[in-house]
């Protein structure tokens, strides 16, 4: 199968900002963690801050499953609910920690009426279980 990991603003901090939260592994060390999983399978990765990028990689996605970690962008961002709905590619929605024991702000997401599913709470391997859901 060939996955597309899209991660969204602030992302490509991980194992830097509140390490308590998310860990202290970079996003880098991460990725190459799923691609060791998945070694049988093609892994995409793109990390963008800017949402409109988010927008573009979902449109332009050759893939068969993506796995989207948007971050902040989750929680506001019509324009990324948008681009996942006009997709026939599904996508699942990841979160690295238990956004529901976070702040309320962190409790509402505008994207996961449009995704086929959401894994979260599970640290960076919320990103494996969301990938390998599209295998059974
Ligand atoms: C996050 C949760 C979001 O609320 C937060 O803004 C992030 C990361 C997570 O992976 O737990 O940046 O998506």
């Amino acid at each position: 199968m060939k996955f597309l990991f899209i991660n969204g603003v602030n992302l490509n901090m991980t194992g830097v900002r509140e390490k308590g939260v998310y860990g202290a592994e970079t996003l880098e060390e991460i990725n190459r963690q799923i691609a060791a999983h998945f070694k049988g399978d093609e892994c995409e990765f793109f990390q963008s801050n800017i949402e409109g990028e988010i927008c573009s990689a979902l449109h332009g996605a050759k893939a068969d499953g993506i796995i989207l970690n948007a971050g902040a962008f989750t929680h506001y961002s019509y324009a990324i609910r948008d681009a996942i709905a006009s997709l026939s590619v599904p996508v699942v929605e990841v979160h690295m920690s238990n956004v529901h024991s976070r702040e309320e702000f962190r409790h509402n997401s505008v994207l996961s009426a449009v995704c086929k599913g959401v894994v979260l709470g599970f640290g960076k391997n919320s990103y494996i279980l969301a990938a390998e859901s599209f295998k059974l």
